[in-house]
């Protein structure tokens, strides 16, 4: 395990003030007449999107660390920074000490990352593309199937439908095989970005109970973002709000609860906080 220094608390994950911008070309704008729609394509105007905007969190080990936000806040460009898919601009990120640029390849084997949009090969089955996996983590067939299997059926997974094909299933199975997946090996950090987005109220209480008991069992560090309000509230130990790139508010359910001030004597909710602090309400926009 990790030796603690006196006085310096270790985290599983430290993250710096990081960010990470964006070029896009601005979209042209349907009423222009053509000349102008022509030369606004030659010109390429672009405009500066700034998806991380000095980010700083930290979590421990045995921690669930939510980021709540509506879509286009930068949740999952902050996900991509700390699995070492993209690089920031500037700003730092340590994964039990190590930073995820300078050693990414040591960092990449203690963790995985779960997103909405997991890739399998949809003709085959969940069990194939289980398997591929776990030739890549260097775990045999057999054994992989055997620790897939009980993933599964802990997520609610009937193993007799591991061998149809993926673009059989259902979102929420899919999902089910991306988590199973994630957990083939023992990450110590797990990342989970929008793990329950999509999926229909079962296959979300099954997730969502998956990840507790991971929490429990495994002593991982967990990073988990979504836009669900009662998901945060149910599964992590500390929230931060993001908006617009940046870190509005952070706390547990209870901390964030007291920066509003309740109004008409009506208990504040992660709701009331949620827009108090964003000006946006999530339900709005639920998919
Ligand atoms: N590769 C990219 N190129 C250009 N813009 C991007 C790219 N990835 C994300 N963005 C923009 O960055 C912002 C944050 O996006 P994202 O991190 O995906 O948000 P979220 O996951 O919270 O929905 C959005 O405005 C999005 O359009
Ligand atoms: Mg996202």
């Amino acid at each position: 395990m990790v030796e603690k220094k006196v006085g310096q608390p270790i985290y599983g994950l430290t993250v710096r003030d990081i960010t990470k911008h964006f070029h896009r070309t601005k979209k042209s704008d349907e009423k222009l007449r053509l000349p102008e729609k022509i030369r606004r394509l030659f010109k390429r105007e672009k405009e500066i999107i700034h998806a991380v905007d000095g980010i700083s969190l930290d979590v421990n080990i045995g921690e669930i660390y939510g980021v709540l936000g509506a879509n286009g806040s930068g949740k999952s460009t902050l996900i991509r920074l700390i699995s070492t898919l993209l690089l920031p601009d500037s700003g730092s990120i340590h994964v039990f000490g190590d930073d995820v640029v300078t050693h990414s390849m040591k960092v990449r084997r203690v963790m995985n990352r779960v997103s909405v949009e997991a890739s399998f090969f949809k003709r085959l089955s969940s069990a194939e593309n289980l398997v591929y996996a776990a030739r890549l983590y260097g775990i045999s067939a057999v054994e992989a199937k055997k620790r897939a299997q009980v993933i599964l059926e802990r997520l609610g997974f009937e193993a007799k439908r591991m061998d149809e094909e993926m673009e059989q299933l259902s979102r929420g199975m899919q999902q089910k095989v991306a988590i199973a997946r994630a957990l083939l090996t023992t990450p110590m950090l797990l990342l989970l970005d929008e793990p329950t987005t999509g999926l229909d109220p079962k296959s979300k209480r099954d997730v969502q109970t998956f990840i507790e008991e991971i929490r429990d069992e495994r002593n991982a560090v967990i990073l988990l973002t979504t836009h669900d309000m009662a998901e945060a509230e149910r599964l992590c130990d500390r929230i931060a709000i993001i908006d617009n790139g940046k870190f509005i508010a952070e706390g547990t359910v209870e901390e964030l609860i007291a920066k509003v001030p309740p109004q008409n004597n009506t208990l504040v909710t992660l709701e009331d906080v949620f827009i108090a602090f964003t000006g946006k309400d999530l339900e709005e926009e639920e998919d």
